[in-house]
C-alpha cells in the first residue's frame, strides 16, 4: 500500500460567476477542490493550513476511519476546529472500501466551497471492478454558487431564517450557458467523449439544500455503486442524488456523434434565485469527430437546441439536444431509483440476519422554541416562537467550542461541560398523513410541538446490531431528509410511502442484498428502515446532509463503545490535536 500526500491551504479567493466577483473559501484556489484518488489499502495524509478567517474542520464523508475517530472531522464532536493561521494534519488509512467518496469542511455553510472528490480505486486495479473497464473516470460534482455571504446565510440558518438560496447550481464549479456570464468554457462543464467508449461518471451531489437529478440527453446511465459500494447493475436515464450522496454510473458514448447537454435540475429546494427556464444548470457531452471531419462547432448557437424524443439525432455542426429533465416536485423518480439500489454483497457476506440488538424509531420533525432560548415559550406566544428541526421531538444542540470536544470527554472519561441527553427512545406523537402532515403549510394551522434543545447521544456497546427506522414527517417544505452516519455503513432494508407499520412493512425487508450506505433516504412523507453494526469504537455523528435541517437541530450523536480486546478499541489521539480556546466559536464572527 502507497501513502497519498496532499497539502489544503484553506484560503479566501475572488471567483468570477454570473457577471461579479465573489468572495469565496476554498482548498488551494479551487472550486471544487483538489480530487483525492487512492488505491484501497493506502494512507492519507492531508496537511490542512487554515489561512481563512473561519474555524475549519475537514471530514472524509463516508470513509469509515476504523478505530480512527480522532480523524473525522467534526468539530467539537471528534475535535477542536482548526482556527484561522492554525494547521492539522489529517492521518487515515482507506480499508475495505472502493468507489467515490469525498469530503468538505464540516462547519456551518462552508461545505458548500470547500468540498472535492474522494476516489478509491481496487487493489487490483481496474480489472477487479465487477463491471468492464471504463475508458475514462470523470467526478460530476453537483453543487451550488452562492453569491451570499455563506458565513452570514449559516448563522441566520441556526436562528431558522432561511435568507436566501443559492443563486445558481454547478456543475464542477460551473453554472452553465442558461446563465448569464456562465463564464469558460460557455457550456459550463464539458465532457469529450470519444464514440463508443465508455465513462465511469463519479456523480457527487455536494449542495447544501437539495436532491438533484441529473441527466444526459440521448444517453443512459448504468449504475454500478452508491456510496463507495458496488450495487448490482441497472440501467436508467436519470440519477438521483440527495446531499451527501454519491453515485457511480458508467455512461456508453452510443449515440451519434453531436452534442448532447447534461442536465441538474433540484427537486426540493425552489429554484434557485436567479431563475432559469427549465434546469437549475447544464453542461455538456461533445463527441470527439476524427481529425478529417469538419469540427467547427463554434458558431452553434448554444441558447437553443433540440429536445430529445422529437426524432432529432445529433450532428455535431448542429444544436445539441437537451435533455427532457423530471418536474422540480417529482419526488418520486428518486423514490424509485432509490428502490432501484441493491448490494452486489449477498447475505452470506452480510450481517443483516444477525439479531437485533437495538431498535431506534427516530421521527424527523419540526417543533417550536422560544427565540433566544433552548426551551419552548408559554403556549400561544408565537411571536416569540422559533422553528427547530428535531429527532423525537427533541432539537440537537452543538456543543459550544468553549468545551471539551465530546470525543476526548468520552476517551478520557472526563465527561464535558455539555449537558448530553439521551435520544428519546419514543416518538412524542405519530403523524397522521392523511391529515394536517400532508398539507404543513395549507389551510390547517400546523400543528407544532413545544420542544427543547439538548446535545442528544445515544450509547452502544461494541457490536451492536442496530435497527433504525428514519420516519419523515415532511413538515419540512416537504423533504425528504438523506440521513448520513459517520463511521459506518448501514444495510438498507427498505423504504416506503406514509407512516411505518412494524406490522406489515417487515415484510419487505430486503435481507439478501440490501445496499450498503452512509446516506440514506427517508423520503418525503415516507420511511426508511436500516440496520448497521455498531463496531467501530469513537463518537460519531448522525444527521440530516440537508444544511438548513442540520443547523436547525436534525441530529443526534451515537457512541460506540470499545470492544473487549485492543483491536476493538479506540487508540489515543494523534500528536498535534488541535485544542480549544475559550476565545472561538464554531460560528464566523
Ligand atoms: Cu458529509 Cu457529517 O457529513
Amino acid at each position: 500500500a502507497a501513502s497519498v500526500e496532499h497539502t489544503f491551504i484553506v484560503n479566501q479567493t475572488k471567483m468570477a460567476r454570473l457577471c461579479k466577483e465573489t468572495l469565496v473559501t476554498v482548498v488551494n484556489g479551487q472550486l471544487p477542490g483538489p480530487t483525492i484518488e487512492v488505491t484501497e489499502g493506502d494512507s492519507v495524509t492531508v496537511h490542512v493550513v487554515n489561512m481563512s478567517p473561519y474555524n475549519v474542520t475537514i471530514h472524509w464523508h463516508g470513509v469509515k476511519q476504523f478505530r480512527n475517530c480522532w480523524a473525522d472531522g467534526v468539530p467539537m464532536i471528534t475535535q477542536c476546529p482548526i482556527t484561522p493561521n492554525k494547521n492539522f494534519t489529517y492521518q487515515f488509512d482507506v480499508i475495505g472500501q472502493e468507489g467515490t467518496l469525498w469530503w468538505h469542511a464540516h462547519v456551518p455553510g462552508l461545505r458548500a466551497t470547500l468540498h472535492g472528490a474522494f476516489i478509491i480505486r481496487p487493489r487490483n486495479g481496474a480489472k477487479s471492478y465487477p463491471f468492464p473497464k471504463p475508458h475514462k473516470e470523470i467526478p460530476v460534482i453537483i453543487g451550488d454558487w452562492w453569491e451570499k455571504d455563506l458565513a452570514e446565510m449559516a448563522m441566520n440558518m441556526t436562528k431558522s431564517i432561511f435568507t436566501s438560496y443559492a443563486s445558481a447550481s454547478t456543475v464542477n464549479g460551473l453554472v452553465g450557458d442558461l446563465f448569464n456570464c456562465s463564464g469558460v468554457p460557455k457550456e459550463g462543464y464539458v465532457l469529450d467523449v470519444e464514440p463508443g467508449k465508455t465513462y465511469l461518471l463519479r456523480i457527487i451531489n455536494a449542495g447544501l439544500f437539495s436532491e438533484f437529478y441529473l441527466k444526459i440527453a440521448g444517453h443512459k446511465f448504468t449504475v454500478v455503486a452508491a456510496d463507495a459500494n458496488y450495487v448490482s447493475p441497472f440501467t436508467t436515464d436519470v440519477i438521483a442524488v440527495t446531499p451527501g450522496e454519491t453515485i457511480d454510473a458508467l455512461l456508453l458514448a452510443d449515440a451519434p456523434p453531436g452534442r448532447y447537454y447534461m442536465g441538474a435540475v433540484p427537486n426540493q429546494a425552489p429554484l434557485p434565485d436567479t431563475q432559469t427556464p427549465e434546469y437549475a444548470t447544464r453542461g455538456m457531452v461533445q463527441y470527439k469527430v476524427s481529425q478529417s471531419a469538419s469540427s467547427d462547432t463554434t458558431t452553434v448557437s448554444l441558447s437553443q437546441g433540440t429536445e430529445e424524443g422529437g426524432g432529432y439525432r445529433g450532428k455535431s455542426a448542429e444544436a445539441p439536444v437537451v435533455p427532457k429533465m423530471p418536474d422540480i416536485h417529482d419526488t418520486i423518480t428518486s423514490f424509485y431509483f432509490h428502490s432501484n439500489l441493491t448490494g452486489l454483497r449477498q447475505k452470506e457476506h452480510l450481517p443483516v440476519q444477525q439479531k437485533v440488538n437495538e431498535r431506534l424509531f427516530i421521527v424527523l420533525g419540526l417543533g417550536t422554541i422560544c427565540k433566544h432560548g433552548r426551551q419552548s415559550c408559554k403556549r400561544g406566544n408565537s411571536t416569540e416562537d422559533m422553528l427547530v428541526a428535531t429527532m423525537n421531538n427533541v432539537s440537537y444542540l452543538h456543543p459550544e467550542a468553549t468545551t471539551t470536544p465530546l470525543l476526548e470527554a468520552h476517551y478520557y472519561h472526563t465527561g464535558c461541560n455539555t449537558t448530553t441527553e439521551e435520544l428519546p427512545k419514543r416518538p412524542p406523537r405519530f403523524y397522521n398523513f392523511t391529515d394536517e402532515a400532508l398539507i404543513p403549510f395549507g389551510p390547517k394551522e400546523m400543528r407544532l410541538e413545544p420542544t427543547y434543545k439538548a446535545t442528544l447521544v445515544r450509547r452502544f456497546k461494541h457490536g451492536d446490531v442496530v435497527e433504525i427506522i428514519f420516519q419523515s414527517t415532511g413538515v419540512l417544505q416537504g423533504d425528504s431528509n438523506p440521513m448520513h452516519l459517520h463511521g459506518h455503513d448501514m444495510m438498507v432494508l427498505a423504504q416506503g410511502i406514509g407512516n411505518y407499520d412494524p406490522m406489515k412493512d417487515v415484510a419487505k425487508y430486503n435481507l439478501v442484498n440490501p445496499p450498503l450506505k452512509n446516506t440514506v433516504v427517508a423520503p418525503n412523507l415516507g420511511w426508511v428502515a436500516i440496520r448497521f453494526v455498531a463496531n467501530n469504537p469513537g463518537v460519531w455523528f448522525m444527521h440530516c446532509h440537508y444544511e438548513f435541517h442540520l443547523s436547525m437541530g436534525m441530529a443526534a450523536v451515537f457512541i460506540v463503545e470499545d470492544g473487549p480486546t485492543m483491536d476493538t478499541s479506540l487508540p489515543p489521539p494523534p500528536v498535534n490535536f488541535p485544542t480549544c480556546s475559550h476565545d472561538i466559536s464554531l460560528m464566523p464572527k
